[in-house]
């Protein structure tokens, strides 16, 4: 170790990565805009009651096709039941192993802080360290080496090892661990072409995607107003009419980074299956070809690959951290919020974080990267706020390490929440619907194509959906290198970097009728009345089938009970709410039914109270589809038998 000691560059990079260090952990006022000032939110409110469309503050969406009402985040009826969630820490204990960065080795370096141990540990004379080296194995598998135990000190991290467990232990006693870490690394890639990085970066826009799971545009000003702040800086914007797609997470992840449905691929293989995902072109493989490093981090599963789909590919090293330090039931085991003595989204963002460092600040590259946490939001509404403050830190550190000089970034979600008290409000139908989507250009960007800012201000308030964000990233690739092609996958998708059309339909944008926002509703309590109505649609699913002759392959499906309705509004053309001109109510009912049926109907009532019609193409059913009939209205309709 002296070797590296006695180095003075490495004490002079050990001064200030401590800076660093102490400047990330003593961070309480959030100086936000230090390099471009802040948009004040009240003087863009103002700047859209001077625009032409009257409703402007009203509505997300107002065209004569499409409209999607403002929500307040902040309304009576939201607060009453927002608690600010209680911190939840892994750990109050700091950390015995840090991790350091040698630039010109290239190299991390993990430090032992003896005197944090003597102080945390002071009865403890006899202890010794074990490290678990994780690596690559058959196939590019992580798999991990026991090392044997040694006196806990300073260790050098080769590059081949891509994460670390450590464990601390008494000497006298084995089974009282004293602490237990793990760490992963963004290693420098051996035997890469960087020849012509430096030009590249130039030309070719890194790419960072930051999602988080969901989140709807308004549960994300709600509970984690920090990070709002930070993204209502110049260069970004709000995507305010961005829909969601589906509410099933894989299906969500895997439309924005192929672009086509599941269904698109099922001639090629079966997407559930585990190796099919290999053989499919995703996001990453197109930036991949264009010679950037490509990286997918997430904190909990969505797609299984049983290949590294990407230079750097963090969960199933995550996965092997949980295997170590989870083994015996040692571990906490009960909730996925932590892994070991970090938060697990903790890993996303510093895995993102040495990206960022090693690659666009200290070496030229183009990046592709998207870094996935669901483990802090996916449960309880309220729980990101528990983490804003932290997720601002991370924006911080990598605006200082150059990623917004540099990269567009987006920040997203792919679906709003689906449970939970949320559903019981009247914005309930909006809340699931309407995910967050920031976008961010660079100031280099923004400066050598002035149109797609132009048109990036016009589509905040035209509808788009997953698909239109998955052309937009490879229209980035395109932009610079327009020979590039690609298979079509989404025919009615639209590049959010051209001025998208007014009127866009959902239809048009190949968004399903039932998750579409453009004829918004708000939810309604459940009654008896509705209940009823529940009924006499399963009644008429049963009625059609009967019709059909399917009762073969079909079961007769009983009503089991409801889940929310939602009532649909109609807008004049100066957005006031207006009765329907024929008198008739439309009604979006979804209710369970046995055996085992998730479904989201439509009834129209008339003015006498009267069922006026239960339009069969107009209902959807959420769980697996049917391949005991043919055609799409039965395949909806029909549970096999
Ligand atoms: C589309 O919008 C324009 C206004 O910009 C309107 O005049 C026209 O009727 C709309 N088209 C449809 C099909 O609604
Ligand atoms: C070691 O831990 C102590 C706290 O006991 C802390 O003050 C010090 O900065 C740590 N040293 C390093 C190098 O992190
Ligand atoms: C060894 O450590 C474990 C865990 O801390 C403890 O339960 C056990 O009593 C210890 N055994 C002895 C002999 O001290």
């Amino acid at each position: 170790m002296s070797w590296l000691l006695s180095n003075n560059g490495l004490l002079l990079l050990a001064s200030l990565f401590v800076c660093v260090y102490i400047y990330f952990y003593s961070f309480v006022r959030f100086e936000l805009a230090k390099t471009e000032p802040t948009i004040n939110p009240e003087q863009s409110i103002s700047q859209e009651e001077n625009s032409q469309i009257p409703s402007q503050n009203k509505f997300n969406v107002f065209d004569h096709v499409c409209k999607i009402p403002r929500v307040d985040p902040f309304s009576p009826d939201v607060m009453a039941i927002f608690e600010p969630p209680k911190p939840k820490t892994c750990t109050d204990q700091p950390g015995l192993f840090t991790v350091r960065y040698n630039k010109q080795q290239k190299l991390y370096l993990l430090r032992f802080n003896k005197s944090l141990f003597v102080k945390l540990f002071p009865s403890v004379t006899h202890y010794a360290c074990v490290f678990y080296e994780i690596v690559s194995g058959p196939s590019d598998k992580p798999i991990w080496n026991k090392g044997s135990p040694f006196t806990c000190s300073n260790r050098i991290v080769p590059r081949s090892i891509q994460g670390i467990v450590v464990e601390c232990f008494e000497l006298g006693n084995k089974s009282r661990i004293l602490q237990r870490d793990a760490f992963s690394f963004v290693q420098h890639l051996v035997g890469r072409n960087e020849a012509n990085d430096e030009k590249r970066s130039r030309a070719y826009p890194s790419v960072i995607m930051l999602g988080i799971d969901s989140m709807s545009q308004m549960n994300f000003q709600r509970t984690m107003p920090m990070t709002a702040k930070f993204v209502r800086q110049t260069g970004w914007s709000d995507m305010l009419g961005y829909n969601g797609l589906f509410n099933n997470g894989f299906k969500n992840m895997f439309d924005l980074l192929s672009g086509g449905s599941p269904q698109l691929w099922e001639q090629h293989c079966d997407v559930k299956r585990l190796g099919c995902l290999d053989t499919i072109t995703f996001l990453w493989n197109h930036f991949h070809n264009s010679g950037y490093l490509t990286a997918y981090a997430e904190d909990s599963l969505s797609l299984a690959f049983t290949r590294k789909p990407v230079d750097y590919y963090l969960y199933p090293i995550l996965k092997v951290f949980k295997e170590i330090m989870e083994r015996e039931g040692r571990g906490q085991g009960e909730s996925d919020y932590c892994l070991g003595r970090r938060e697990s989204f903790h890993y996303v963002f510093e895995s993102c974080l040495q990206l960022v460092q090693r690659f666009m600040n200290e070496t030229p590259k183009p990046l592709f990267g998207l870094y996935w946490t669901k483990t802090f939001s996916h449960e309880d509404f309220s729980a990101a706020a528990r983490v804003d403050r932290n997720f601002v830190r991370y924006l911080e550190l990598y605006r200082e390490h150059g990623l917004f000089d540099k990269a567009v970034v987006i920040l997203f979600s792919l679906h709003g929440q689906r449970k939970g008290p949320l559903m019981r409000l009247a914005s309930g139908f909006l809340e699931e619907r309407l995910p967050m989507l920031h976008i961010y250009l660079p100031p280099w960007y923004r400066k050598q194509y002035p149109d797609v800012r132009n048109a990036l201000e016009v589509n905040r308030r035209r509808l788009c959906s997953t698909y239109d964000l998955h052309l937009t990233i490879k229209n980035l690739l395109t932009q610079v290198h327009p020979n590039l092609e690609f298979e079509v996958v989404c025919n009615s998708c639209m590049s959010l970097l051209y001025i998208i059309p007014e009127n866009r339909s959902c239809a048009g944008a190949n968004i399903p009728e039932w998750i579409c926002s453009c004829e918004p509703c708000r939810r309604v309590p459940n009654t008896e009345l509705m209940r009823t109505w529940a009924k006499l649609i399963v009644f008429r699913i049963n009625q059609y089938l009967a019709r059909k002759k399917l009762i073969r392959y079909c079961s007769h499906l009983k009503f089991e009970h409801l889940i929310t309705v939602d009532h649909q509004e109609l807008y004049n053309s100066e957005g006031q709410i207006v009765k329907p001109a024929d008198g008739i109510q439309r009604y979006r009912i979804k209710f369970i039914t046995q055996p085992n049926g998730v479904f989201l109907g439509n009834i129209f009532i008339n003015s006498q109270n009267n069922i006026a019609d239960v339009p069969y193409h107009r209902i959807t059913r959420f769980n697996t589809h049917s391949k005991c009939v043919d055609g799409s209205i039965n395949n909806n309709l029909c549970v096999c038998r």
